[in-house]
C-alpha cells in the first residue's frame, strides 16, 4: 500500500531522513494487521478491484483537489462504489473525474484560513502530523512542496489515501500508518510541520509538542490548530468525560495558555495566526459521512454549548518556530 521505493528515491542518499525511514519500514510498524483490524480486507479490496484508469490532469489547488480520468461511464460508476466502500470520508472534499467526494469536513475551509499565515511552502519538506487521509498533503502539493509526508494511524484513512494516490497519479506525497510517537527517533529535517485536530486527543500535551519540535530543521516552522475555549494564561479546561459527544478530548487551552506551552516546549516566535467557530456548515453529516456530526454536538437549545454544556467547538491555529 505504501509505495516506499518512490518515497525512499526522493530522498538524497546521505540524508538522515533515509535511514528513519528505513527503520520503519523494516520495524514493520507500517504493516497494517488485518486480524486487528477486520475491515481492512474489504477496505483493501475495493482499491483491488478498482478499474484499471489512466490519471490524466491533477489539480491540487483547488478546493476539491482534482483529477481528471481517462474512463467510460461504466469504470466511473465502479470507481464511485470502491470509492464509497470507504465510507466513512471525514475529510474532503476531492473530485474524481466529476465524482465529487463531499466528506464531513470541508477541509479547503481550514486551507483557506490557515494557507496564506504559514511561510511559502515552495520546495518545502513538510511533515502533517495526524493528516487524516492526506487532504492537506494533496493541498501542499498544490503550493508546490517538495515532499508532504503524513503520518496517522488510523488504517481507514491510510487506505483512502492509497486510493487516491492510484486515481491521482504518482506525487510527492506521502502516507505512513503510525502515531507521532514513531517520530521519537526522526531526524530534525522537516522545513514545515503541521499538526492539526491533534493535541487534544493525546493525554500528554508536552509529549507531543516535544515530538513535533525534534522534527523540525532549525529555523523550521510549525503549525499547531486545537480546540481552545476563553481564558487566560493558566486556564485548561479538562472535560469530565466526552467534549462534544468525543470520548478522546483530553484538554482545551485557551489560546494564551497554548501560546504559553508552545514557548515552553522550545518554540519561538509564538503567535496565534487565526481563531474560528466551528460551523455546520464546515462539519456536517453527508452522504460520504452519513453518521452523527457537528449538529448533534451541540446543544439544541443554546448553540454555544456543547451537548455536554461545555463551550461549543472553536479552534485556534498557531505558528512557532525551531529555534536555529
Ligand atoms: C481531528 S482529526 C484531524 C485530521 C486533520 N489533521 C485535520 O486537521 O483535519 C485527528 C487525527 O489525528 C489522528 N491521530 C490520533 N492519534 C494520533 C497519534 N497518536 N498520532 C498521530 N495522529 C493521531 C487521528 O487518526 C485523526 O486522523
Amino acid at each position: 500500500m505504501i509505495d516506499w521505493h518512490h518515497l525512499q528515491s526522493e530522498i538524497p542518499p546521505a540524508d538522515p531522513l533515509l535511514p528513519w525511514l528505513t527503520a520503519l519500514r523494516e520495524s514493520g510498524q507500517c504493516d497494517l494487521d488485518p486480524v486487528r483490524f477486520g475491515d481492512l480486507p474489504r477496505w483493501m479490496n475495493a482499491i483491488d478491484t478498482l478499474p484499471a484508469v489512466s490519471p490524466g490532469t491533477v489539480d491540487y489547488c483547488r478546493d476539491a483537489p482534482r483529477v481528471e480520468l481517462t474512463a467510460d461511464p461504466d469504470a466511473l460508476a465502479r470507481i464511485e462504489s470502491c470509492l464509497a466502500a470507504l465510507h466513512p470520508w471525514r475529510k474532503g472534499p476531492f473530485d474524481v473525474s466529476g465524482i465529487h467526494i463531499d466528506a464531513e469536513w470541508r477541509s479547503d475551509y481550514k486551507w483557506s484560513r490557515l494557507r496564506d499565515t504559514v511561510s511559502p511552502l515552495a520546495g518545502r519538506r513538510v511533515l502533517d502530523v495526524g493528516c487524516g487521509n492526506g487532504y492537506f498533503c494533496f493541498r501542499l502539493l498544490g503550493e508546490g512542496a517538495r515532499l508532504a509526508l503524513g503520518i496517522d494511524p488510523s488504517p481507514l484513512f491510510n487506505v483512502q489515501f492509497a486510493l487516491l494516490k492510484r486515481l491521482y497519479g504518482a506525487s510527492p506525497a506521502h502516507l505512513l500508518p503510525v502515531p507521532d510517537t514513531a517520530l521519537s527517533t526522526c531526524p530534525a529535517s522537516f522545513d514545515t510541520v503541521m499538526s492539526m485536530g491533534v493535541l487534544y486527543h493525546r493525554k500528554s500535551p508536552f509529549d507531543h509538542l516535544a515530538l513535533l519540535h525534534r522534527c523540525l530543521r532549525p529555523g523550521g516552522e510549525l503549525l499547531l490548530e486545537t480546540l481552545v475555549v476563553d481564558g487566560d494564561k493558566n486556564t485548561v479546561l479538562v472535560p469530565q468525560a466526552r467534549y462534544a459527544r468525543m470520548r478522546n478530548v483530553w484538554f482545551l487551552p485557551s489560546t494564551l495558555a497554548m501560546e504559553h506551552w508552545l514557548r515552553r516546549a522550545g518554540f519561538t516566535q509564538v503567535r496565534c495566526v487565526d481563531e474560528s467557530l466551528t460551523t455546520a456548515s464546515e462539519q456536517r453529516t453527508t452522504d460520504w459521512m452519513r453518521f452523527e456530526s457537528h449538529d448533534q454536538a451541540l446543544d439544541p437549545s443554546d448553540q454555544t454549548l456543547t451537548i455536554e454544556g461545555l463551550p461549543a467547538p472553536r479552534r485556534a491555529a498557531f505558528l512557532a518556530e525551531r529555534p536555529c
